[in-house]
């Protein structure tokens, strides 16, 4: 009797779509012209607080007007509102949901994550007892969370993956000439997707491609120290006296982040193309990571990218860091420019550095 040959089982291919897509911003709106005059509870004072105008700020970075939370709301507030949004439109119930990943630089609470205040305010902490995962890749942590989520979904582990980028900045600016190179540049705001399995398994459509990347000798262009968990006490200094508080304001190099975001988000979006095979004939919208808008336009222009194909929020929102890819999608989908279907590439660089590009259809 001949010898039975090796036994081969292959699991049909999983392929991730996105089921479902939300953002919040909070009402308030700050412009450039008042973001002058705020104090840090962000009450305005009759004098300025921080000496620039609208035009700098303008014309170096695109920014008009950011959103700011109203005290007493945290980043899980803004979390639970984006994800109820996608759950909507995913056409889900929070029960449903089997893994939460939220991307966030600002948690609640330094410990725990905010995923799991995001899944007791969802309702279902004590239902589903799903797993939250808090990942801490700041600009990037969309496109890293989506990387994750996409590897779950292939996988067969979790069926249907919350992904959530959620940011309160403006309880951490500082409100000073200090500060301003940062406080200018970063606003309030919260993006969500749900993802599954997808229906179909057409290589071209739902999570297409993911790359990311990370380069630890520029941890400290970008960064907020807050503590020095090598130092007993770990908090050296008084919080509130601002000769010696620097350490709980960000600090950043911004000219070597400038550099360092468009040679990488470049670089990045060149790669999808060529390992996709894709075209800009084959991509609806080009959405950057919202940091600036002449870091994203000297993408556009080395990358090639038809300028009627490039989408940007940055202008009324400013950087919301982790929300900005999810919540500048979502913003012109309201507006009706997006379209279900569509194909994206996006493209981001944060803090870390951290950068990555991925290709999906909304
Ligand atoms: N208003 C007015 N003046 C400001 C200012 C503000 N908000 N911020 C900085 N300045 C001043 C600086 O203090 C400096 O003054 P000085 O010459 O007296 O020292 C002057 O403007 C020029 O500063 P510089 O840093 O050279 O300006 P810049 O052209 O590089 O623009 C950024 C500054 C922050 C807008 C720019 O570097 C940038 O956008 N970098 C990338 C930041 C980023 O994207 N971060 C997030 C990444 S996810």
């Amino acid at each position: 009797m001949a010898a039975l040959g090796p036994v081969r089982y292959h699991a049909p291919m999983i392929r991730t779509a996105i089921l479902g897509l939300g953002s919040y911003v909070p009402d308030r709106v700050v412009t450039n012209d008042e973001l002058r005059f705020l104090d840090d509870k962000h009450e305005r004072q009759a004098e300025p607080t921080i000496n620039t105008d609208d035009a700098w700020i303008q014309q170096r970075t695109g920014i008009r007007e950011r959103r700011y939370v109203m005290p007493g709301v945290a980043t899980s507030d803004l979390a639970v509102q984006a994800a109820t949004r996608a759950l909507a439109d995913a056409g889900c119930a929070a029960t449903d949901i089997d893994c939460i990943i939220v991307g966030t630089l600002s948690p609640d609470i330094f410990f725990p994550g905010v995923g799991v205040f995001l899944q007791r305010k969802l309702g279902i902490a004590d239902k589903t007892s799903c797993p939250c995962y808090d990942i801490r890749q700041q600009c990037s942590a969309f496109l890293y969370g989506l990387q994750m989520a996409d590897a779950f979904i292939k996988s067969g582990m979790y069926k249907r993956v919350l992904l959530v980028g959620a940011e309160i900045h403006s309880h951490s600016m500082d409100y000073s000439t200090r500060g301003r190179d940062v406080t200018a540049l970063f606003g309030d705001g919260a993006g969500a997707m749900v993802l599954g399995p997808a229906p179909t398994d057409d290589p071209r459509s739902g999570v297409i491609y993911t790359k990311v990347h990370a380069d630890g000798t520029g941890a400290e262009n970008l960064y907020i120290k807050i503590f020095d968990i090598a130092k007993a006490p770990y908090l050296a200094y008084d919080t509130r006296d601002r000769e010696v508080n620097k350490d709980i304001y960000p600090q950043m190099d911004g000219k070597r982040v400038y550099v360092r975001a468009v040679r990488e988000m470049n670089l990045a979006t060149q790669r999808a193309l060529a390992e996709t095979g894709f075209t800009w004939d084959d991509i609806d919208w080009f959405v950057p990571h919202q940091a600036n808008l002449r870091i994203n336009e000297q993408v556009a222009a080395l990358a090639k990218i038809p300028a009627e194909k490039c989408l940007h929020t940055i202008q009324f929102y400013g950087n919301t860091t982790a929300a900005t890819v999810p919540l500048t999608i979502d913003h012109w989908r309201q507006a009706g420019k997006v379209k279900k279907g569509d194909r994206v590439l996006s493209t981001v660089f944060g803090s870390g550095f951290t950068w990555g590009a991925a290709i999906f259809t909304v």
